[in-house]
């Protein structure tokens, strides 16, 4: 699929306010600094679409952004942001806990990881979370231009070794950096099947 436009729409703190339900729409949530605004940012072909930073808890809104005219992108917060209060922490987790169960066109939930680090529980935690609540969800390996291409297997090893504990098979994988552009086409098609399986009047 070929990126044609990509805009922002809208920042919210509330699911309620999001734009309509009307078209198929991707998140992308991982812990604070793994990457997601520069995902997105790749994915869409754009250098500042999304807001990045070196520092994390960066992104504190629920950003929808509309690609081809056709579906939308959104960018979360991080979870689990240590520097900010035990309120805040709190707030970002029920917005986005409420807008996760309650957002009927999100097609899927695209989980970041950074490869540097090994299976981490808070990351575990929250796939398991998302599979009591049966919200369709794929695992997005990020960075992987910082290690070896040797490393960036161990790791990835590492983490299906710790999945296949707790499940019987592990999600989907995409291994990228929003660096050198890896993973993007893959991330890409993906979406397309899945905009193809799209039904708005389920949405209703
Ligand atoms: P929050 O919004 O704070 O939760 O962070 P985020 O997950 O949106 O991370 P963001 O995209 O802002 O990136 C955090 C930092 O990691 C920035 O300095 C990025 O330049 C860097 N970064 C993100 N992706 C990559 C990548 O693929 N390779 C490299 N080398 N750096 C990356
Ligand atoms: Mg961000």
């Amino acid at each position: 699929m070929k990126i044609k436009t990509a805009e922002f729409i809208v920042s919210n703190t509330d699911y309620k306010l999001c734009p309509k339900e009307t078209l198929a729409e991707y998140a992308f949530i991982g812990r604070s600094n793994v990457g997601k605004s520069s995902l997105i940012n790749a994915i869409a072909n754009q250098k500042e679409l999304a807001k990045t930073s070196g520092k994390p808890g960066k992104t504190q809104l629920i950003n929808h952004f509309k690609i081809n005219n056709n579906w939308f992108l959104v960018d979360l917060p991080g979870y689990g942001y240590a520097a900010t209060s035990k309120i805040k922490r709190e707030e970002f987790k029920s917005m986005i806990n409420k807008y996760l169960t309650n957002r009927k066109n999100l097609m899927c939930l695209f989980v970041l990881l950074d490869i540097r680090h090994k299976p981490q529980t808070i990351d575990l935690e929250f796939m398991q979370k998302m599979g009591k609540e049966q919200i369709p969800f794929v695992m997005v390996f990020t960075k992987t231009d910082k290690l070896s291409q040797t490393q960036v297997w161990k790791n990835l090893k590492k983490y299906k070794i710790e999945m296949l504990k707790k499940w019987e098979f592990t999600p989907d994988i995409f291994i990228t950096s929003s660096e050198k552009k890896t993973g993007i086409k893959d991330i890409l098609n993906f979406i397309e099947t899945h905009n193809k399986s799209f039904d708005p009047t389920f949405c209703q």
